[in-house]
């Protein structure tokens, strides 16, 4: 689930009570035992309603980073505000009522659009907690409108210390991207998240990257795992063996830590090495995974007297059941499928241009229960027992 649905997406641990959360945790403890995949997945997928909902509003960006899955030549020109606003108009947003919704690309803070339908949003979706994903270099453009939109969790993206970071983001945006974090408003201040991708560049650098930060006062820090694409160089996957190298550096930094620091890792069935890793720490066990309210499965380390740590572990895909992604072109495509732009023609199950509101809600109906979810969940189960087992 990690980068697809994207972030913090206001991570908070509480354990949940609603049945369908329950059947993940089920879910999960049957995935230690042989009942066939397709059995679980089917029986699964009954019970599921998507609460996330990703929002990209633009396919530009000011950064290069080798690292990044949405590094494509330009698609279809994204919607117009009327275009979001016909389609939020619609009953696709009271029938999918999302938890939460996230702006999350390409750069979301590069045009006013991810705000313009921020603010729409705010009142098409009132329950729904709204958040955004950026690279932090133009924030300090946005601080007002941001505050006005009492945003829910506000998470930048920092790749490493000031010199790892730079080589991968380029030179200066680090110390850039901190002036303007040290300069948000209080509230939108105690909203931050860091995230943070690690890939072979930088897994070896989480000392001093926790120590950078703590000198400016952040302590909350989402750690991603890099997600080799048909765009991406594989030289920046990782290994088995450098991924339990950064859990035992962060492990022995995080010893020295007070418990005002909070820690999330994403693990996931996508990033095959890591799932490995930390499983064979024992922190992957059926019996201590706990489900919260959103439905997303963790496991809370925090009894190994460390500051507040956990793991927030997809063992199965996200699509369609858990998370949908709308491009910015309009194409609507579980979150998963999100992660090859070039293939998202073939891949989302509608297209907001293309289609009139009923034909949008009904298709994502049909395409929740149909085959690509039911395979996307199958693959999966089969990719997470080979890790763990
Ligand atoms: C795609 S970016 C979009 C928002 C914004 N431009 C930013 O960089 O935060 C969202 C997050 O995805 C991460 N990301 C991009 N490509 C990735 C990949 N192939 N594997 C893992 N994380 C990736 C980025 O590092 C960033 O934290
Ligand atoms: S800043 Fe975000 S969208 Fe832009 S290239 Fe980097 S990861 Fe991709």
């Amino acid at each position: 689930m990690a980068i697809s649905h994207a972030g913090s997406r206001g991570f908070t641990g509480i354990p949940a009570s609603d049945s369908a959360s329950i059947s993940l945790r089920g879910l999960y403890q049957q995935i230690w035992s042989n009942v066939p995949a397709e059995r679980l997945a089917l029986a699964f997928l009954d019970r599921h309603q998507p609460e996330y909902l990703t929002i990209a509003t633009n396919n530009h960006c000011n950064l290069a980073c080798p690292h990044c899955y949405l590094q494509t030549d330009d698609r279809d020109p994204p919607l117009s505000f009327r275009e979001w606003e016909q389609f939020f108009g619609s009953f696709f947003l009271t029938e999918l009522s999302p938890r939460k919704i996230c702006f999350a690309g390409r750069e979301p803070l590069l045009d006013a659009m991810a705000v313009d339908v921020g603010f729409l949003l705010r009142s098409a979706a009132p329950e729904s907690q709204i958040g955004l994903v950026t690279n932090g270099t133009l924030l300090n453009r946005w601080y007002l409108e941001l505050e006005n939109l009492d945003i829910d969790f506000l998470d930048v993206s920092l790749d490493g210390s000031t010199k790892i970071h730079d080589r991968i983001r380029g030179r200066g945006t680090f110390s850039k991207i901190l002036r303007n974090i040290s300069n948000l408003p209080d509230t939108l201040r105690s909203r931050l998240s860091i995230l943070c991708s690690i890939n072979s560049m930088n897994f070896d650098d989480v000392k001093e990257f926790l120590q950078e930060l703590e000198v400016c006062g952040i302590r909350k820090v989402v750690f991603g795992f890099f997600q080799k694409t048909l765009s991406t160089p594989q030289d920046l996957s990782i290994s088995k063996w450098q991924a339990g190298r950064f859990f035992d550096l962060l492990l022995e930094c995080l010893q020295e830590k007070d418990d005002r620091w909070q820690i999330l890792l994403d693990v996931d069935f996508l990033v095959p090495a890591v799932l490995a890793a930390a499983a064979s720490r024992g922190w992957l066990q059926p019996e201590v995974i706990q489900v919260d309210e959103t439905g997303d499965a963790f496991v809370d380390l925090n009894d190994r007297s460390l500051p507040s740590l956990f793991i927030r572990c997809a063992f199965v895909s996200s699509n369609l059941w858990h998370a949908i992604r709308i491009s910015a072109d309009g194409l609507l495509m579980g979150s998963d499928d999100s992660l090859e732009p070039t293939r998202y023609d073939r891949d989302a199950f509608a297209s907001i241009r293309k289609l009139g509101d009923s034909s949008v809600t009904s298709n994502a109906a049909r395409a929740r229960c149909g085959t690509r979810n039911r395979d996307a969940l199958i693959s999966s189960i089969e990719a997470s027992r080979e890790c763990l087992l």
